[in-house]
């Protein structure tokens, strides 16, 4: 899913913190691969035979599903790993950020000072939004906005860094580079072979992980990445320069941008509308129409809504909201992605949702056939599969 840079690389991990993160690898597999399917067996003969024995029907929804197993060993004994899983990642990689950091931190101004590709621009007065500030999203210290030095990357690092921990031994064999960014490039080539995009802007670019990608598929393209961090910017920035990629960072509140309307082909996010409050999610997908160009399209990957998923699937996704600081995760999946899209400008008409396969997990002519509607794309579930959802202005 991850693809390390050259900047990435400036902070390698010691032998012994290297087995550490194989081992949380591993046991994150463990659990999300190997417990999750015993705990949906255990719930099928536990909780849902004998309450539908019961009741003469199905446990209704994702909230009826978690009132059942609450109380079930298997999901305390899975939901307590899970949630160490989770907080091992991050402490993994944290003492080799903070031995390398002075190095980073050199690297990462040293590039920001060079002429292009590309550009950083910092507004120290932005204001980070609360639902940033006030709690460690994914449990990762610090969350994405806290600085510890002055021009610090550290969360950059550390955000980057241990997600290649989180998924590392989740990955499907490969020669070639997976990950939403990619999977989507290749979707949109595919089935729209006369869309050539010149600009693209990426909402909560992060560390621009998913945004590279594109560049990638799209030669020529220039890349935007927004994002409210600003250590997570300067690491973006360092990683693309690394890379030599043409992408401009700079660091604003995606629901209110400083782009002129119709200024981007795609715009685009992964893995970000979850962590907003419905009020923001309402006005960042308003926020993208504006700076869309018509005839350019919107391109959210996101958890699939409610309705796309049977009861237990909405229980198992929504442990993120109860433990893993994303409170809105649960609003989120229950809005009505139709409706929203079309309250934010766009016609009805040029929605779309759908799933498709992980670019790197399948075949080339596997992928083709997936997207191009020859054959069913996986499951959804442990990056074999991304769900998105956006329109065409
Ligand atoms: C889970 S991360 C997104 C991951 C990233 N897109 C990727 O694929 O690697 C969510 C990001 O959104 C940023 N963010 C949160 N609220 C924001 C806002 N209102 N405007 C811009 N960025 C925001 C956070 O700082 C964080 O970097």
């Amino acid at each position: 899913m991850f693809s390390v840079t050259p900047f990435d690389q400036l902070a390698p991990p010691s032998h012994d913190e290297q087995s550490r993160q194989q081992f949380v690898s591993q046991l994150r597999k463990f659990v999300m691969a190997d417990m999750s399917g015993e705990m949906r067996t255990a719930y099928v003969r536990d909780v849902e035979a004998p309450f539908e024995q019961r009741q003469g029907r199905k446990p209704r929804d994702g909230r009826e599903v978690r009132r059942l197993m609450l109380d079930h060993p298997y999901f305390k004994a899975w939901s307590a790993l899970r949630y160490s899983a989770q907080e091992m990642t991050w402490w993994s990689v944290m003492p080799q950020v903070e031995r390398h950091l002075p190095e980073l931190i050199g690297a990462a101004r040293k590039e920001a000072e060079a002429d292009g590709p590309g550009s950083l621009r910092l507004d120290p007065d932005l204001g980070i939004p609360r639902d940033v500030s006030a709690l460690d999203i994914h449990l990762m210290p610090g969350c994405f906005h806290s600085e510890h030095a002055a021009g610090d990357v550290a969360q950059g690092a550390v955000y980057t860094l241990g997600t290649a921990v989180f998924g590392g031994a989740l990955k499907l064999r490969s020669e070639r580079k997976g990950g939403v960014g990619a999977s989507i490039a290749h979707w949109l080539r595919l089935t729209r072979p006369d869309f050539r995009p010149r600009k693209l802007l990426d909402l909560g670019c992060t560390t621009g992980s998913n945004l590279f990608p594109y560049l990638a598929v799209y030669p020529g393209l220039v890349g935007h990445g927004v994002d409210v961090g600003a250590p997570l910017l300067r690491y973006a920035h360092a990683r693309a320069r690394s890379e030599g990629l043409d992408v401009h960072f700079s660091q604003q509140n995606a629901e209110s941008m400083d782009f002129a309307d119709g200024t981007f082909d795609v715009v685009c996010s992964s893995f970000f509308l979850h962590e907003q409050p419905v009020k923001s999610t309402r006005k960042i997908l308003r926020e993208a129409w504006r700076v869309l160009k018509p005839g350019g399209v919107m391109v959210h990957m996101e958890l699939p809504p409610a309705s796309e998923a049977d009861a237990y699937y909405n229980f198992y996704l929504d442990w993120d909201a109860f433990y893993n600081n994303e409170p809105h995760y649960a609003a989120f999946r229950a809005l009505d992605f139709p409706q929203e899209v079309a309250r934010a400008g766009f016609e009805p008409g040029k929605y779309f949702h759908t799933r498709i396969p992980n670019w790197g997990t399948l075949r080339e002519k596997e992928f083709e056939d997936c997207v191009l509607g020859r054959r069913e794309a996986p499951a959804h579930g442990n990056g074999a599969s991304w769900f998105i959802f956006g329109a065409w202005k």
